[in-house]
């Protein structure tokens, strides 16, 4: 499994007796863990998103009807795994105040066969790329979902999620939560031992504007259109910011060129930086909604691995639950800054989701109603 990852930064700091190799930390990648890149084909058909909407998107098309809606957006490489849980939240909500868009492998159709939920039918990109780990089309890929949900000027709110994020409430939890805030949530904090930052960027990215921060992020829909028509730092990024391959002993002294490559992990960096260069930082949350548990590994091998702990229905208990539930604050070690949860003004738990759940934990999360009542018969009339 790829995805070693050093994650030094940022931990959070609060009273679980956890083991000691276990720390929690702010989220960096869904993707991690999971590792191996995802290689798919390229499919330009275009229903549920328009590259146009930079052009057509005028005053006139915020107006709308209804309450605002909380997009949901789906990074996954093919099917929703997890769309069992998510289908049953959704069917606790209240179908005018969300939306749900999937980026998945290019040609890939949720249907009666791909998916067990009607929430996710047909909801797939239309226009949607090969995506590679730790590469920019991870980024590209961000912005074409929340290209095609700007569309509906009901989204008002964008959250983004990986196939192993679960919620950890109920709909109407989360759509208060979030819809109180005016802000966005970024995790997003100073980035000072990485090196990640190439000085070749500057003057374009200035040094004291490079942040680093989890990919799984909540924005307000003015933050989403500044991610959208954003081409500048994203050319920088594509041409800068990538990631230095792993070692490949076939390669032969090509590797010692290789390694001394800059290093960068575009999805961990590209929104924080920008939101910080278009001054907007004091309109955010600078902390993620998505929980994870890091495990800092120390074999031989990953000595530097900090992986995302996969919960498997076995550590997904109720206690377990409950202590994810229960914090209140994020300590961020490289500013020394603690963050107390809150949301306009009021304090609250600091996640509403959670990674990385297999189907096992999140069939636990379902089967305590931890999302709300669920009926097991809504989850027989579906195909295998
Ligand atoms: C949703 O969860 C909240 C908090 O856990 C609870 O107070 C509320 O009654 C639940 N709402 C519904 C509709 O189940
Ligand atoms: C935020 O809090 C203020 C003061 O408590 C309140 O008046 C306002 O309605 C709240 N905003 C939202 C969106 O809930
Ligand atoms: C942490 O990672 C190590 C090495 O990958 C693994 O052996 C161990 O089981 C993990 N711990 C937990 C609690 O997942």
């Amino acid at each position: 499994m790829a995805g070693k990852r050093r994650h030094v930064s940022t931990r959070f700091c609060f009273n679980l007796k956890l083991p000691l190799i276990l720390f929690i930390s702010v989220s960096l990648s869904c993707v991690v863990v999971l590792g191996a890149l995802f290689s798919l084909h390229c499919n330009y058909n275009n229903s549920l998103s328009s590259s146009s909407s930079r052009v057509t998107r005028s005053p006139i098309s915020r107006v709308f009807q209804g309450p605002p809606k909380i997009a949901f957006l789906f990074l996954v490489r093919r099917n929703v795994p997890l769309d069992f849980l998510w289908g049953t939240f959704f069917q606790n909500g209240d179908v005018s105040r969300f939306s749900v868009y999937v980026h998945s492998a290019p040609g890939f159709v949720l249907d009666d066969s791909t998916t067990r939920s009607h929430f996710f039918k047909s909801r797939q990109l239309t226009n949607s790329i090969q995506v590679s780990w730790g590469e920019s089309s991870m980024i590209q890929a961000e912005k074409l979902l929340l290209e095609a949900a700007l569309e509906d000027p009901a989204n008002q709110r964008f959250v983004l999620l990986s196939d192993s994020c679960v919620p950890l409430y109920n709909f109407s939890y989360v759509y208060d939560y979030v819809m109180a805030s005016p802000r966005s949530f970024v995790d997003s904090f100073l980035d000072v031992k990485g090196g990640r930052y190439n000085p070749i960027m500057s003057p374009k990215i200035p040094r004291e504007k490079w942040r680093k921060g989890s990919q799984w992020i909540t924005l307000v829909r003015s933050h989403a259109e500044v991610i959208v028509d954003d081409d500048v730092i994203f050319s920088v990024f594509k041409k800068y910011c990538k990631r230095r391959p792993p070692i490949d002993f076939r390669k032969g002294k090509l590797n010692l060129k290789l390694q001394k490559q800059h290093n960068c992990i575009p999805d961990e960096h590209y929104v924080q930086t920008l939101l910080a260069m278009h001054g907007l930082e004091a309109e955010l949350e600078r902390r993620s909604l998505t929980y994870t548990l890091w495990n800092q590994s120390a074999t031989r091998t990953e000595h530097k691995g900090w992986h995302p702990m996969t919960f498997s229905y076995a550590n997904a208990s109720p206690q377990r639950i409950k202590e994810m539930k229960g914090i209140n604050h994020v300590y961020y070690e490289t500013e020394y800054r603690t963050e107390w949860c809150r949301t306009n003004s009021t304090s609250v738990p600091c996640f509403l989701f959670a990674r990385k759940f297999s189907q096992g934990a999140a069939m636990r999360l379902l089967s305590e109603e931890v999302i709300g009542h669920f009926e097991i018969s809504a989850m027989l009339d579906t195909p295998p």
